[in-house]
């Protein structure tokens, strides 16, 4: 287990060129333990954060060894660890003792005030084992007070050589004036611990919330659901269809006299289905770019499933940087030969937007929330170097294996291969009831795939913003796998319905049909937002809308892209049984 995570984060640390700071987690006695402080920020927003010496707070007399390594995953999530200051030892105990001392200012005053009525709380980070402290409390008796803890207690268990267990208390309240000097004393008990050190990250995980009942629960329920639908799928389909093509056979067997040799229905748009799609070069290009999320999501829930990321700091985000960058091919190819196959000329630009559109999307959100963070100093603010390596990673390592995946896509995949001629002259696309237009049947289209997801969002969504770990992903994948088959059959159902009423748009129809899900999660992000947390303010509403946004945006061009490639294949399959003269 450890050894897949060791793999894959070696492999991003090389091909990124951050060089991770080397952690055998073995110390022998008395040798020094480094306590990382890193980010202080309101405990209603995980995700807002400020460096911790933006507080007030004051560093130990003992020399700093510098700064941490950040790996990529790490500066985009705004880790910035800095060194305490505070001497710890292995295995040797130190009593209550002043570490520093400050002079509190009326600005310092200020600022601590408002973090404490905000409740900020503080990370800190011994040997990669997160803690967690509250700054201060409010003072109940009096309005205007604030309470601020100057002791720290650590008490950490070990395990032979390893350290498998640290906790933090933090006690001395005192109430906090103006111009008054402040003595931070800290105190280190060491522990024997029985935890085994491969177990030590079990105590952050949180079993009785997300393997709750109603967890376990939804997901059955999702499975029935899948049952009947396919089932119901197959059965309308057989039916309908068998009927369709007995009718339309007619001549070979005697006729009906209930239908008057009319021909209607999506047989009657045999000449104009395979028509390319209007903006030929965009639709392969979000095709493109769904086959590549859809390749990224299963190579990182297989990964996720084997490797526990969340005992390394970032790695999730630095392995799903690699692994997108890896998986560009897969754009290539089928972006590129689906342009080809739709007989589009200008292949080079069509692989350029292909390979450069899911990250412009991405950067634009990034980069306007970047402002506000940078305007609200907030550690989350994007260093400009780490900028440059992500445009670098776009531009030598995206768009190289984009081109290579665009050459093998048109060279095998590149031949139309349509069972019905396309007619010269498009076919008029008759009036119809509105609730058969486009838009109606692309609205209604995601709301059974919503239906199957909506309680793994609130799980992902609480890990995402508050302070639990996500491990279960194997309740990810089978969810994965769900909202794949329930989004294939109902786009190809409501894809039916449209070519019934004679309207052959189905491509854009069908891709926005599988992808309309992700406007009702969005919707769904906004009631979270108002009833689920309590962030309040410029920068954590511009953070959370943003990063919803583009989550959003992921998931619609997965979800559009299983609607378009189930719909592809159930449309070949029945205009290549009808025969033409
Ligand atoms: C940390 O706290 C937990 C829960 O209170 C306790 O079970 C554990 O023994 C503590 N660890 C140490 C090293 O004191």
């Amino acid at each position: 287990m450890g050894k897949a995570a060791a793999l894959v984060w070696l492999l991003a640390a090389s091909v990124i060129l951050v060089k991770a700071d080397e952690h055998t987690h073995t110390y022998t006695d008395n040798e020094e333990v480094v306590l990382w402080m890193n980010t202080v920020g309101p405990y209603s927003n995980r995700q807002e954060t400020y460096s911790y010496y933006s507080l007030p707070f004051c560093k130990g007399e003992k020399e700093s060894i510098g700064h941490y390594h950040e790996t990529l995953g790490e500066a985009l999530l705004g880790v910035e660890l800095e060194h305490s200051g505070i001497d710890i030892r292995f295995k040797v105990g130190n009593p209550k003792d002043e570490f520093c001392r400050r002079l509190m200012t009326n600005d310092d005053y200020e600022s601590l005030a408002f973090a404490i009525q905000h409740e900020y709380s503080y990370q800190m980070y011994l040997d990669d084992l997160p803690l967690i402290a509250l700054v201060g409390e409010p003072d109940q008796s009096d309005p205007n007070g604030v309470i601020l803890y100057t002791h720290k207690k650590f008490e950490i268990g070990y395990n032979g050589d390893q350290i498998v267990d640290v906790n933090v208390t933090v006690e001395g309240p005192i109430t906090l004036k103006p111009n008054s000097e402040v003595i931070f004393t800290y105190e280190v008990v060491w522990k024997p611990s029985g935890v085994q050190f491969e177990n030590r990250f079990d105590k952050y995980l949180d079993p009785t919330f997300f393997q709750h009942r109603i967890h376990w629960f939804s997901i059955f329920n999702s499975f029935m659901m899948v049952i009947f639908l396919v089932g119901l799928v197959w059965m309308i389909l057989l039916r309908t269809l068998s009927k369709d093509y007995a009718r339309y056979h007619k001549d070979d067997v005697e006729a009906d006299d209930n239908d008057i040799g009319e021909d209607y229905g999506w047989k009657q748009v045999h000449g104009d289905v395979f028509r390319p799609p209007m903006f030929p070069l965009l639709f392969s290009s979000i095709i493109g770019t769904g086959y590549h999320l859809i390749s990224v999501a299963f190579v990182m829930i297989a990964l996720a499933i084997m490797a526990e990321f969340y005992t390394q700091r970032g790695s999730l985000l630095s392995a799903t940087i690699f692994i997108y960058a890896l998986c560009a091919p897969f754009n290539g190819y089928f972006g590129g030969g689906m342009y080809s196959r739709l007989s589009g000329k200008r292949w080079i630009k069509q692989m350029v937007v292909g390979s450069l559109l899911f990250p412009v999307i991405i950067g634009t959100v990034a980069l306007t929330i970047n402002w506000v963070a940078i305007y609200y100093h907030a550690s989350r603010a994007i260093p400009f170097t780490t900028m440059l390596a992500i445009l670098a990673i776009c531009c030598f390592v995206v768009l190289p294996l984009n081109f290579l995946g665009t050459i093998l896509g048109r060279n095998l995949k590149g031949q139309a291969d349509i069972p019905c001629r396309i007619n010269v002259v498009p076919r008029p696309i008759p009036d119809k009831k509105w609730f058969l237009e486009p838009w109606f049947i692309v609205l209604v289209s995601g709301f059974l795939p919503f239906g199957s997801i909506f309680i793994e969002m609130y799980f992902i969504f609480t890990s995402f913003w508050a302070y639990k770990i996500y491990y279960v992903y194997g309740f990810m994948f089978l969810v994965t796998v769900i909202l794949m088959v329930v989004t294939a059959c109902v786009t190809i159902v409501s894809t039916y319905f449209l070519l019934n009423a004679e309207d052959y748009r189905w491509r854009w129809c069908s891709f926005l049909s599988g992808s309309s899900v992700s406007l009702y999660v969005y919707l769904y992000s906004i009631y979270y937002f108002i009833f689920k947390t309590k962030m309040y303010g410029l920068f954590q509403t511009v953070f959370y809308f943003g990063y919803m946004a583009l989550f959003s945006v992921a998931l619609g061009a997965f979800c559009g892209t299983i609607g378009y490639i189930s719909t592809a294949t159930f449309i070949h399959k029945i205009y290549s049984r009808i025969k033409l003269d």
